[in-house]
């Protein structure tokens, strides 16, 4: 089949990618000119294993990027992945999500037969029925439901396994309002099901397709907030959160995935993700108790974090070191890292923060020109009188010896990862 995808940022090009590797057409459309020459000589313009590889097999053949919107009359889809950031009050800025719809619709104005438009990225419920297909409708001034339909295709990629996660799915979400619609969806889909293994394949209505997506996010999150909400129990009774959540995790109706408790999550999804359903929610007179409380414990741990220090060290004048910056170990994206929040309150409460992370510290420098950032954990170690763990590095796990040469050695574990040793205070934050 042929299609196209309007978008090459990371959702965009991954899934461009992957499905010119299941055999379709595939056409990316973005306004950026760098990003569109990049895709076309070969080179995946973000990092992400195995998507080089992809980029490169398909560029000049399956995969083409282009920045003419006219691409998608060739085409008989178009997948909308573009960048629905958040609002300082966790509603969704729709902006870009908008113009780009307006540019497929004027684009579709001249299309000759039926063409299916789905949003790939994650909207709030109605989104794609109520702002989206009038978008589409007025510009083109075709018919939704005869010359054109809507759909919508929720993506539940993680960043450093998106290509794998793409190509071997837990499951496959398609959202749409017509047989017809539902139909070429199941088309676009089959190669890839096929491939799979056959995933299940959940057809569904449109609306419900985008709340998938954000009930996913939101349940996935509140799940590491329950435990984190109970490992800060166990840490009252100096129990052993570890192994308490070890043995929840064996009940197959809970399962252990997300059950890894410690300073929190971040990331680009999560964060924004529970924060839109929330308001969302409060838009349509609901007030979503739960999630708001698992943004609650969320944002508690890097405090919990700070508190703990505080009962060995003052921070005020300390040199502190921040060992990890990434909001999750394998990236250097710092979005809604856990090291922010922390950071700041430790500037607040006067320490000299020293930053190390393996990858990110140039992306986290954007948001702390100001303290210092060592080359390796060691170098952060020298000199500190006291080490916060953020992310778990697995070459935090092997640290050692470098311990010895802290001023005095205060380490707290947020990831639970550091191997406890003598010479140290070591206090894990669950
Ligand atoms: C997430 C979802 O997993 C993915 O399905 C969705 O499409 C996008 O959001 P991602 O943001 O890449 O993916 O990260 P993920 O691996 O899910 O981790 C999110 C955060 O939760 C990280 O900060 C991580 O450190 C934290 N986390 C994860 C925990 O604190 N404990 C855990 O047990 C698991």
């Amino acid at each position: 089949m042929k299609l196209s995808i309007i978008g090459s940022g990371y959702v965009g090009t991954t899934i461009a990618a992957c499905f010119a590797e299941v055999g379709h057409d595939v056409v990316n459309v973005d306004i950026d000119e760098d990003i569109v020459a990049s895709v076309n000589d070969g080179d995946a313009p973000i990092h992400e294993p195995g998507l080089d590889e992809l980029v490169e097999k398909h560029a000049g053949d399956r995969l083409r990027a282009t920045t003419d919107y006219d691409a998608i009359l060739d085409t008989d889809a178009t997948f909308l992945a573009l960048p629905t950031p958040s609002e300082d009050d966790g509603h969704i800025d729709l902006s870009i999500m908008e113009a780009g719809a307006r540019s497929v619709g004027r684009t579709l104005a001249d299309k000759d037969g039926y063409h299916l438009v789905v949003t790939k990225s994650t909207v709030v419920p109605t989104t794609t029925e109520e702002v989206i297909a009038p978008l589409l409708e007025d510009e083109s001034g075709l018919e939704l439901g005869t010359d054109f339909d809507i759909g919508m295709n929720p993506e539940f990629l993680r960043e450093g396994s998106a290509v794998s996660d793409f190509l071997g799915p837990d499951k496959v979400v398609l959202g749409s309002q017509t047989d017809r619609a539902a139909a070429l969806l199941r088309d676009v889909f089959d190669p890839l099901v096929e491939r799979a293994g056959g995933p299940p394949v959940v057809e569904t209505g449109v609306r419900e397709a985008e709340m998938i997506k954000y009930a996913n996010n939101a349940f996935l999150a509140s799940k590491i907030s329950l435990a984190n909400d109970l490992a800060n129990i166990c840490k009252e009774y100096g129990i052993d959160s570890e192994e308490v959540l070890d043995a929840v995790g064996l009940d197959s109706r809970i399962g252990s995935a997300f059950l890894g408790a410690g300073v929190g999550w971040g990331g680009s999804c999560f964060p924004k993700d529970v924060a839109a359903i929330v308001a969302a929610a409060r838009d349509a007179g609901y007030e979503a108790t739960m999630l708001e409380a698992a943004v609650e414990v969320n944002d508690r741990q890097p405090v919990r974090m700070l508190d703990i220090l505080r009962e060995h060290t003052d921070p005020s004048g300390a040199r502190v070191a921040v060992l990890g910056l990434a909001f999750k170990p394998g990236t250097d994206d710092v979005r809604n890292s856990r090291a922010i929040p922390l950071i700041d309150a430790l500037l607040d409460a006067g320490a000299d923060v020293v930053g190390y992370d393996p990858v990110a510290t140039e992306n986290m420098r954007e948001h702390f020109p100001d303290i210092d950032y060592a080359d390796s954990a060691a170098d952060a170690l020298a000199g500190a009188d006291a080490a916060l763990v953020v992310t778990d590095w697995d070459e935090f796990a092997a640290l050692d010896d470098e311990f010895d040469a802290m001023t005095d050695a205060v380490v707290v574990d947020g990831r639970s990862i550091v191997s406890r040793r003598d010479g140290i205070v070591y206090e894990s934050l669950v």
